[in-house]
């Protein structure tokens, strides 16, 4: 017995990295998932957002742990094109338990207009809450949402330094941490729960780009995974350089489930001890 038999999540940015990984995970535990996916690339951001075939992939997957999926390309900024996502969930499941607004993106491209602060800001904060809003309608008592952060929302100039699409990331994470213990305190008489995750690194493609890179090797031209492999520990207490899209999974599996009934407005951090570092002088 799973601990979402009989229910059904909703996720965003399902075509790959973390988003995949929580769609498996969900499943493994019994849930139907509705999966969303924008299946396109922006021109503020440095490497390239998941693809159809990967986005099938993942239906391909979920299918194959014996669960349904209702699958679409929608993108998180049209707030109209995600009810039309969920309703069709309704439609086929008839009930809308968990939600995961995952989908983001790091726009590393700066440009003095400041496009890539708008991109990291429509995606990364109104995507989710357009995820949070277009889903509300649909849940009961006992519903569970989970929201993705990020610790570049919680240490000091994580990436606000690295111009209009760092610091517009760093900005929605951070934004995020508060919107969660607000709207939390309206949801709860309703007995609907509303957690944020907050990942360190993480090994996906929003880590393993050159503009990260950068951040982590600004003294070289173009610093490849060889060079900042090394770099990246220290940014950790545990010796390690990133985490994986399953150990973020983990902690929204227990968020979506019964066995966390009674938490929420809570920001968890998955961060190898990120946070406990004293700041550098
Ligand atoms: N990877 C990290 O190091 C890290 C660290 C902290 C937080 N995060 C956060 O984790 C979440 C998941 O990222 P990931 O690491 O799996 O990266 P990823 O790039 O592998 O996956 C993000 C997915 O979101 C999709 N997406 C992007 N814009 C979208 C839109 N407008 N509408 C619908 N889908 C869209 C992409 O196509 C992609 O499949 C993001 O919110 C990210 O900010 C990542």
């Amino acid at each position: 017995m799973g601990s979402l038999d009989g229910k059904v999540a909703f996720i965003t940015g399902a075509a790959r990295g973390q988003g995949r990984s929580h769609a498996l995970r969900l499943a493994a535990e019994g849930a139907d998932i509705i999966a969303v996916d924008l299946c396109a690339d922006f021109d503020t951001v440095n490497y390239p957002q998941g693809t159809k075939a990967e986005f099938d992939e993942t239906v391909r997957q979920v299918e194959a742990l014996g669960r349904a999926v209702v699958g679409s390309v929608a993108d998180v900024r049209v707030r109209p094109d995600l009810e039309s996502v969920v309703a069709a969930g309704m439609e086929r499941f008839g009930r809308l338990d968990v939600v995961v607004a995952n989908a983001g993106i790091y726009p590393g491209q700066g440009g003095t207009r400041c496009e890539a602060f708008v991109d990291a800001t429509d995606v990364d904060l109104i995507g989710v809450m357009n995820t949070v809003a277009v889903s509300l309608p649909h849940l009961q008592s006992g519903a569970s949402i989970i929201v993705t952060g990020s610790t570049a929302g919680m240490i000091d100039g994580a990436t606000d330094k690295l111009g209009p699409g760092g610091s517009g990331y760093s900005w929605a994470k951070r934004t995020i941490a508060s919107y969660v213990e607000v709207l939390a305190l309206q949801l709860a008489p309703q007995m609907i729960r509303l957690n944020a995750v907050h990942p360190t690194n993480c090994n996906t493609p929003l880590l393993h780009n050159i503009d990260v890179y950068k951040a982590f090797r600004p003294d070289l031209e173009r610093p490849t995974r060889d060079d900042v492999i090394d770099a990246f520990p220290a940014m950790h207490a545990m010796p390690v350089p990133y985490i994986e899209p399953e150990d973020v999974s983990s902690i929204v599996a227990f968020l979506a489930s019964e066995q966390s009934r009674y938490m929420t407005g809570l920001n968890l951090r998955v961060d190898a001890g990120a946070m406990l570092k004293p700041a550098p002088v």
